[in-house]
């Protein structure tokens, strides 16, 4: 009887036992690896350390823009697979960097930048001159066509990193896909709570603090995205998280006449002025305005409408059905769900208006700086499902 990876023409025992033999053939002295606890990065550093044991050394770096209370939970959890973890908090180093940045791409790069400063002088200053990551193929994939800068993608865009930051790299998972990934874990007994985590980007937070980046502007996040996080947890979605950029959006006459027109409903569309957000388009990227929908849209009518915007004004990027708004404030929470195998492509979790209502009634009652909340109604392509 053939097992489901035989099915999926994925053969896990060999590849563990191959990538094993592989890693050995490195002759690895010393490598140091960068767990976020996500499943990607976990599984790669349980992988070498079934290779090569305690010359592993295990670390967590606290750049700030994990969630909420992020980084004790999840040092607790990886210990019971990398018993000598170690937990380094490098929170003022980041944000010293990243404050008042606003491109994307610059955000991203700038992230990437500390990151591998910060983790060469770790190596350096234990001794370790390779480096575990748990890049897989979509990572590099995505990068090298253009679409968005992975911050963990070094070798594949041509950095030598043996001269940039003074280690070498081995990424054991390179090649897989994230559902390949998962099986490896679940073989290699990496709890299941870090198997079915939903994804997280490498720079964290940082790329839902859609525009200027500035710390009270992700402490609010931080908050709101606890608030999503719960309250779909149980709602079998790939991903679901927040995101939040400022309130300052102007409505748009013409597009907001054509989607009358075409539908008859009475709504508004307007453009976000500060807050841009990142699609995919064939092979490269683009950054285009968000689009807000305001109005009373019954549910099985938003995805017309996302289409009647998108095919007048394809440079619009994401498009977010506000649910509620109120008259204080100064953010805008975008909530983002989606569902997806691959994560190449995504559609968007039809969720009903009045859980959603409920949600931004708790952000509202613990977020006093939020003004309003709305739903990302933007399948992948062409929007990514993060907005940055
Ligand atoms: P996008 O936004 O490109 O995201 O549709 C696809 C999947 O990749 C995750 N993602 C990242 N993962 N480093 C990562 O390890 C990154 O820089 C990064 N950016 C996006 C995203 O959360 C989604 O699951």
């Amino acid at each position: 009887m053939s097992t489901v990876q035989e099915e999926a023409g994925f053969d896990v025992d060999k590849f563990i036992e191959e990538s094993i033999k592989r890693i050995r053939e490195l002759n690895i002295d010393k490598a140091l690896a960068a767990v976020s606890g996500g499943v990607d990065s976990t599984t790669a550093a349980v992988l070498v350390y079934r290779a090569i044991g305690e010359r592993l050394l295990p670390v967590f770096m606290d750049t700030g823009f994990m969630r909420l209370n992020e980084p004790e939970k999840v040092c607790s959890l990886l210990r019971k697979v990398l018993p000598t973890l170690e937990l380094i908090d490098v929170k003022e180093e980041f944000y010293r960097e990243l404050e008042g940045l606003d491109d994307a791409e610059t955000k991203r790069k700038t992230f990437r930048k500390v990151f591998y400063t910060v983790l060469s002088r770790i190596a350096r200053e234990r001794g370790c001159n390779w480096l575990v990551q748990g890049t897989i193929a979509p990572d590099w994939i995505e990068t090298r066509g253009g679409i968005k800068t992975q911050h963990n993608v070094l070798e594949q865009i041509g950095l030598d990193t043996r001269r940039e930051f003074g280690f070498r790299v081995v990424e054991p998972l390179k090649e897989l896909y994230k559902d390949q990934v998962r099986m490896v874990a679940r073989r290699l007994g990496v709890p299941e709570e870090i198997v079915r985590r939903q994804p997280f980007p490498g720079p964290g937070l940082l790329v839902r603090c859609v525009g200027r980046f500035y710390p009270e502007k992700l402490e609010v996040l931080k908050v709101a995205n606890d608030i999503v996080e719960r309250s779909l947890e149980n709602l079998d979605l790939s991903q679901w998280f927040a995101a939040i950029w400022e309130d300052d959006h102007m409505l748009d006459e013409e597009l907001t006449r054509f989607v009358r027109e075409k539908t008859g409903l009475d709504v508004e569309v307007h453009i976000f002025m500060k807050a841009r957000g990142t699609g995919v388009k064939g092979d490269s990227r683009v950054y285009g305005p968000i689009a807000l929908i305001r109005g009373n849209v019954p549910e099985d009518k938003l995805y017309r409408i996302y289409l009647y915007i998108t095919s007048r004004r394809p440079d619009i990027a994401h498009v977010i059905y506000e649910i509620s708004r109120r008259e204080r404030g100064c953010y805008f929470i975008a909530i983002r769900a989606v569902i997806t195998s691959n994560f190449m492509t995504a559609r968007v979790a039809k969720l009903p208006l009045d859980l959603l209502k409920k949600i931004s009634d708790k952000i509202f009652e613990k977020c006093s700086d939020v003004v309003a909340v709305g739903y990302d109604v933007s399948p992948k392509p062409p929007a990514t499902i993060e907005f940055e």
